[in-house]
């Protein structure tokens, strides 16, 4: 199928209404962004693309990264890793609080900010280089050796982080963050700075729709049962309040970025990335979350 018309066709419908939703000004650098961006970039299986609009552009991919640094924790940990960190569904905000001092500090799961938080602590614990082990991971999943963090959207984050700086020091009262909270958090940031552009985002989530074999390279990422345990913590927690939203909607596991962008994969047929930044309340892609939704509808090809 050549879905490039179908993009087209969505689009035009889309525009057709005044454009909806605010971007992200709790990071002052990513309020710099122009709100009217648009991309879409599919890419198979078989490794044949699509895209559309501004889909080369590389854009800051935030909370996408939290599964690329989960990824690489839980093949290192196992399944060790879930004695630190839930697998269910939080129903709240992204930076909330609340949750975390009923569960004695052990966070509903690795895609809320305290779950991501808690995931760099392992990942520091656990690799010589943290951030350039990790630039080295992500760079072999994209294709791209020089793919980078954005010093000036870390530096701009750390700034008026404080709801992060909450969550570290409150988990660390738990016992529950082993190093030091400031090199954790300079982890943190540097992992939200990530750019990427829908193509490479689309290239890098690949190995999610093959069972953990990335199917360009043949390179085992992750087991089978690991990549499918992904994929379920994508659909039940990858849109925060708005998870249950998105698989009503959309129905295909997937991650949002406060920058605009959303992943979605099908398993066994392709991974999309669309990035548009004016965010709705939950702060998820306003015009992302919609083009999805008719892309899947159209296309009948919801998992569900
Ligand atoms: O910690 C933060 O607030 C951001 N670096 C990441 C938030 C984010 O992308 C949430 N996503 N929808």
């Amino acid at each position: 199928m050549n879905y490039n018309n179908l993009f087209s066709e969505i689009n035009n419908s889309l525009n057709k209404k005044k454009a909806q939703g605010k971007v992200a000004s709790y990071i002052p650098e990513l309020s710099k962004v122009d709100p009217d961006k648009f991309g879409v970039h599919l890419t198979t299986i078989d490794n044949k693309h699509f895209s559309i609009g501004d889909a080369n552009e590389k854009f800051s991919i935030q909370s996408i990264a939290k599964v690329l640094s989960l990824t690489l924790a839980y093949k290192i940990e196992g399944e060790k890793l879930w004695e630190r960190i839930g697998v269910e569904p939080s129903g709240t905000p992204f930076n909330s609080l609340v949750q975390l001092e009923y569960n004695n500090g052990i966070p509903r799961n690795p895609l809320i900010n305290a779950g991501a938080i808690v995931i760099c602590d392992i990942l520091i614990s656990n690799l010589k280089s943290p951030k350039s082990d990790f630039l080295k991971f992500i760079r072999e999943l994209s294709g791209n050796p020089t793919l980078d963090f954005c010093s000036r959207m870390a530096e701009s984050e750390k700034i008026t982080g404080f709801r992060n700086v909450a969550l570290v020091n409150l988990m660390k009262s738990f016992n529950n963050i082993k190093n030091d909270i400031n090199i954790v958090m300079d982890f943190y940031y540097n992992l939200c700075s990530i750019e990427m552009t829908c193509k490479e985002l689309a290239r890098t989530f690949l190995f999610l729709t093959t069972d953990g074999i990335d199917p360009i390279t043949n390179k085992k990422i992750l087991t089978e049962s690991k990549s499918k345990r992904i994929n379920a913590i994508m659909q039940l927690c990858g849109f925060y309040d708005e998870a249950g939203e998105f698989a009503f909607k959309v129905g295909l596991p997937g991650k949002s970025g406060v920058g605009g962008g959303i992943v979605a994969i099908h398993p066994n047929k392709y991974s999309i990335v669309v990035w548009s930044p004016r965010l709705n309340k939950k702060g998820n892609s306003k015009k992302g979350m919609r083009f999805l939704e008719l892309f899947t509808t159209k296309t009948k090809s919801s998992i569900f």
